[in-house]
């Protein structure tokens, strides 16, 4: 445990939404346990559960690439660890997340990660799940105001965002000659605990940068809440893009736009391309398929690679020293989340531009066939 970061709580507007059943059930039932499976905060207690038991992984939704890609992975590297894998995703809404943590702790799962959709409205079903022995993994995500959370895995999200603004000026110098540069700034959905440290990571870059009048945020609208994008829409990204370009930009040149991923980046394109504008210099996350072909033919300018299958891989070692009673390999830092310091594994994401992209996906053939000619 190195260091310790604290997490501002924010606050949130909940939709009003009908829970709906799970999307995906991989594989259910059987894993019947032993006792005493040692949940709590403790790892490595000493406890343990079955080689087969029941694992649940509770993802937020299948609308970027990164949770279908995890969702896929968990399914098939579950089973083959030897565990019975209970895969699901709760589109985007906070009670059919709930009730799918909930039913995973009826159905005996000894293990249940979970990448919230809003890390902070969790805490009861949490509860029940850790009362009843279960061991609880942040995934992505972190959970926050409960202490019901042995773990968290993640890409450090506050360096994801110092990439992303470093990479967003290192752009502007490249394909826009002198500055200064106009530019726009987005975010990620503010229930995600992600987005806010992806912007605070980009601002502390960005920032002086602003002061000195390197960059001009022609609109304006610098602050998180004003450039958050609800849910994470690449719809709603593309009406602010509109707006702002309608009112700020009728006489200017947009050179520039701090996006938070990949969905977000190429619907800023779009806007500025239907606008008449030239592409702006704009970073992103998770090197989506589109998004890699859009830098490779010289639209989109980078992306911050966080290899899903790293962050799968590193959940199922956890995992499975968990199932054998054994100490878990050691986190990199603790994070406070409200209630407790939670250990973090926290991994290391990368920019990925044309110039790189080919290196970068050297062992990624899937990506790699993606970068031809
Ligand atoms: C993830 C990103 C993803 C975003 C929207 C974030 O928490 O870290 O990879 O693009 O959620 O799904």
């Amino acid at each position: 445990m190195k260091t310790t970061k604290t997490v501002t709580r924010r606050t949130l507007a909940l939709g009003g939404v009908a829970a709906t059943t799970s999307l995906l059930l991989a594989a259910c039932g059987g894993g019947r346990t032993a006792e005493g499976t040692g949940g709590g905060d403790d790892a490595g207690d000493g406890g343990g559960f079955d080689a087969d038991a029941t694992v649940g992984v509770s993802l937020p939704w299948l609308g970027t690439q990164n949770w279908a890609e995890a969702q896929d992975l968990f399914t098939a590297q579950l089973k083959e660890a030897g565990f019975t894998a209970l895969v699901q995703a709760a589109d985007n809404k906070v009670p059919q997340q709930q009730q799918q943590i909930e039913a995973m702790v009826q159905q005996g799962a000894k293990a249940i990660v979970v990448g919230p959709i809003d890390g902070t409205q969790l805490g009861s079903a949490l509860k029940a799940a850790k009362d009843a022995g279960v061991r609880i993994i942040g995934y992505d995500r972190l959970i926050e105001n409960t202490d019901a959370v042995d773990a968290v895995v993640q890409f450090g999200s506050i360096r994801t965002g110092e990439l992303q603004g470093q990479s967003l000026l290192d752009g502007l110098a490249e394909r826009k000659g002198e500055g200064p540069y106009n530019i726009e700034l987005f975010g990620g959905g503010p229930a995600d605990p992600n987005a806010p440290n992806f912007f605070t990571g980009a601002m502390s870059v960005l920032q002086p940068k602003i002061d000195d009048g390197t960059v001009v945020v022609v609109s304006g609208q610098v602050d998180f809440q004003q450039a958050a994008t609800q849910d994470w829409d690449n719809g709603k990204a593309q009406s602010r893009m509109d707006s702002i370009l309608a009112a700020n930009y009728s006489d200017k040149q947009i050179d520039g736009v701090l996006s938070p991923n990949d969905g977000i980046a190429r619907a800023i394109i779009t806007s500025c391309t239907a606008a008449g504008q030239d592409v702006p210099v704009v970073d992103g996350l998770d090197a989506e398929t589109e998004s890699i072909t859009s830098i490779w033919k010289g639209d989109q300018y980078s992306t911050v690679h966080k290899p899903t299958k790293d962050l799968v891989a590193k959940t199922i070692e956890i995992i499975s020293a968990y199932q054998k009673g054994e100490e878990p390999p050691a986190a990199d830092e603790t994070e406070n989340n409200g209630t407790i310091d939670v250990p973090i594994y926290a991994l290391d994401p990368v920019v990925v531009t044309k110039e790189n992209a080919k290196e970068v996906f050297a062992d990624d053939p899937d990506r790699l066939a993606l970068l031809d000619g």
